[in-house]
């Protein structure tokens, strides 16, 4: 036989063929990961930008409230397009783990979290997990208050006072987890009846409900609205950025969020949806994203990540001992929807 004769060029070619063959289906592998984001479109781009870094995996990223992706997913059951759904309220996160919608996972990152968020876990059967908390409040313009002369509201029961007509932005419940967790923490800190009572009078005083829950933080920070009623962390975001506002911490007590994720049931890309959730939960992962670009003052779920000194305290706020199991339960959810649709958001201003 003879060897045939090859001019180095040749051989250089080859070779570089051969390795170009060889990490074309290494980067394949890597593939892509669907991501349903439910925080602020500021903090989903970092997350996806640091991810992808860290991993070279695409991700497909869309942003909706938590009310909207728990329906989406519901609605996609039969043919699920999405991977993980990350971040939200945690009651929706509940509700589509018990309907199993979402997928049970139990990440090595769990003996890192704090206690609420390993109870979110096992509450849903690791079907979700916690990966921040915040209390519920709100959030008045101190520039606006002034010039209309109204004295700074304290309390939940203050927003109600016909002084503030038209004055206070929250979201709707059905859209925003945010909304949905004002909705239940007043029921649970003033019984049902009076609960709606209270709704039907702050529904004379509302300006717009919105769709997403952080928006009318947005609001109070331009003065389009003098008064917002979202978690405390998203009005820190425009205190911080300078906006002239106060941050109030309801008198009577107020609801907090367990923000969660969960892998989707049927997730197309398993193994990268595993990756995004171990790595969200890392100290130096997922979970220093936020703080590092001043777009998240939530308590962060790793006991190892960085929590922003501007965060609100949640021991110093009177905080409720919120019924996650009730108020995330699909049955609980779905009535107390219906009973603020057909008795609250119909009546006339
Ligand atoms: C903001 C908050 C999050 C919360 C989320 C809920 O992004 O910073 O803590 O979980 O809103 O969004 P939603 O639009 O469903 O109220």
């Amino acid at each position: 036989m003879t060897e045939r004769k090859t001019s180095p060029l040749t051989r250089w070619v080859a070779a570089s063929a051969l390795a170009l063959a060889g990490a074309a289906p290494a980067f394949a592998q890597q593939g892509e990961l669907v991501l349903y984001c439910s925080v602020q479109e500021e903090w989903c781009r970092p997350m996806v930008a640091a991810f992808e870094k860290a991993t070279g995996i695409k991700v497909l990223m869309t942003r909706k409230s938590s009310g909207e992706f728990y329906a989406q997913i519901k609605a996609e059951a039969a043919n699920p397009k999405g991977d993980v759904w990350w971040g939200g309220t945690g009651d929706p996160h509940l509700q589509a783990a018990e309907e199993g919608l979402t997928d049970p996972y139990v990440s090595p990152k769990l003996d890192e979290l704090q206690d609420w968020a390993v109870r979110q876990a096992r509450a849903a059967k690791f079907r979700t997990v916690g990966i921040y908390a915040g209390a519920l409040g709100y959030s008045f313009n101190t520039t606006e208050l002034a010039k209309r002369k109204l004295p700074e509201p304290k309390c939940w029961a203050d927003l109600a006072k016909p002084i503030y007509k038209d004055e206070v932005q929250v979201a709707n419940p059905n859209s925003s987890g945010t909304s949905y967790t004002m909705l239940a923490t007043l029921v649970q800190i003033m019984g049902e009846q009076k609960g709606f009572d209270y709704l039907k009078a702050l529904h004379k005083n509302i300006n717009q409900y919105t769709k997403s829950g952080a928006a009318p933080a947005r609001a109070v920070a331009t003065g389009e609205s003098l008064i917002g009623i979202t978690f405390q962390h998203d009005a820190v975001i425009q205190a911080v950025g300078g906006a002239p506002v106060k941050i109030v911490s309801p008198c009577e007590g107020t609801g907090y969020e367990i923000g969660s994720m969960s892998i989707i049931k049927g997730a197309k890309n398993l193994a990268n949806a595993r990756r995004w959730y171990d790595w969200a939960l890392a100290a130096d992962g997922g979970q220093a994203v936020g703080a590092a670009n001043k777009v998240s003052y939530q308590v962060p779920s790793n006991k190892k990540a960085p929590v922003p000194a501007q965060a609100p305290k949640l021991s110093q706020i009177k905080l409720i001992d919120y019924d996650f199991a009730k108020y995330g339960s699909s049955a609980e959810r779905t009535r107390l929807l219906k009973k603020w649709d057909d008795e609250v958001s119909k009546l006339p201003k």
